[in-house]
């Protein structure tokens, strides 16, 4: 892939994808703006190579224009983190936005609107990124959590501009994160939560193989409950992830792969956070009540294996972590993350979330901002933001 070391923009039009997909409360506030300041370095790099940015992006899945979705709130906030007069273009493209993007001067900033209330973004549209491609003079990307979708911003648009390359930041994400799979300092510990056994297959088969050892926590531990002929009582599990966790177990076996299991859980009569809450010193729940964490003995286990680990990957919480009664495990293997003296990579989305919940996420090596895209770089996929960047 190429980076920035790569090619020469000096004093040139930058069209730079970030991705500004950011949380917003109903104020519309930006109420995580991890994001945006992760972009931060890419941009300083490139002004203070005299370049203009022309800066696209998008905002949630739009069906259209729609000023609910505008990134207004995000180009604010650019504006505040850096002092810089960040200009929020009145479209995407067109000719309107053409002469705004041509009359910048080094330096300066445009924003386009959401790039999504365009309908050729998400088809890759040729005729998109061809207007795209005439609003600046090179490309860069930066947009790692839009890495896995093939958009006209991301990938079409490179047919268009030349030098192209990956941001700092795409490029950090990428190295850190297939370097904790290809050569990792040992011994690796991989732990995977979250609600789904399913979403997480090709992570786990990933894990499975080059991982010393797979934590396993959150919901999607019952389906492995139930296929081991276990009681799960209230707790979800549904029939489509019995299959998934039948055929984990059997490879974990068959590779001799070390497989962590909760052996004991907390309780909750329901998902809510006046809900009743009761220890189980076990993992046959029974019925009416629902596995909400995982218990004292299960995050102590775990937080003594991740402590001692060469380097940790962390994708998914261990339970509801954001209902008070539910949350020990998840800060429990969130602050043993945080102690771990190795590498600590965490994977986006809901243990991004927690790890800021527990305000722990300075104290791990990479916290990343991608969410799917994360999933599907561990994977093993090849991503088509980085592919085009490739070739
Ligand atoms: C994300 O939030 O994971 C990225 O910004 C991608 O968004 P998408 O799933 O709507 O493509």
């Amino acid at each position: 892939m190429r980076t920035l070391d790569d090619i020469d923009v000096e004093g040139r039009r930058v069209f730079v994808r970030v991705d500004f997909n950011v949380p917003l409360d109903a104020d519309r506030q930006v109420t995580d703006d991890a994001r945006i300041r992760a972009a931060l370095p890419t941009l300083n790099r490139l002004r203070d190579a005299g370049c203009s940015l022309v800066l696209a992006a998008h905002l949630g899945r739009p069906k259209g224009v729609d000023p609910a979705f505008s990134l207004r709130p995000a180009a604010d906030r650019l504006a505040e983190l850096t002092g810089w007069d960040v200009i929020l273009a009145p479209g995407v493209v067109g000719e309107q936005v053409e002469a705004f993007a041509h009359n910048l001067e080094p330096g300066d900033v445009l924003m386009l609107e959401n790039v999504r209330f365009e309908p050729g973004e998400t088809k890759n549209d040729p005729d998109l990124a061809a207007a795209y491609g005439r609003l600046a003079e090179a490309f860069v990307d930066d947009a790692f959590g839009v890495a896995h979708r093939a958009h006209a911003s991301n990938v079409g648009i490179v047919k268009h501009l030349s030098p192209s390359a990956a941001g700092l930041l795409l490029e950090r994400e990428v190295a850190t994160i297939t370097g904790i799979l290809s050569d990792p300092p040992r011994p690796l510990v991989a732990i995977v939560g979250g609600a789904k056994v399913g979403d997480k297959i090709g992570v786990l088969d990933t894990f499975l193989s080059v991982a010393d050892a797979v934590l396993i926590g959150g919901a999607m531990c019952f389906p492995f409950f139930r296929a081991q002929g276990h009681e799960v009582g209230a707790s979800l599990c549904s029939d489509d992830d019995l299959e998934p966790a039948r055929r984990v177990l059997a490879d974990a076996r068959q590779r001799g792969s070390r497989l962590l299991l909760p052996v004991d859980l907390v309780l909750g009569d329901r998902f809510a956070a006046e809900a009743e809450r009761r220890p189980l010193d076990g993992i046959d729940v029974p019925e009416g009540w629902m596995g909400l964490d995982v218990g004292p003995r299960t995050a102590e286990a775990y937080a003594l294996e991740i402590e001692a680990a060469g380097s940790v990957f962390w994708n998914g919480p261990m339970g509801a972590f954001e209902l008070e009664s539910f949350a020990a495990g998840t800060r429990a293997v969130a602050e043993a993350v945080a102690a771990c003296p190795g590498t600590t990579v965490v994977g986006g989305g809901d243990s991004a979330a927690a790890l800021k919940a527990f305000g722990l996420e300075d104290r791990v090596t990479h916290l990343s901002t991608g969410g799917g895209a994360t999933l599907e770089l561990v994977e093993g996929r090849i991503l088509p933001g980085v592919e085009a960047l490739s070739t």
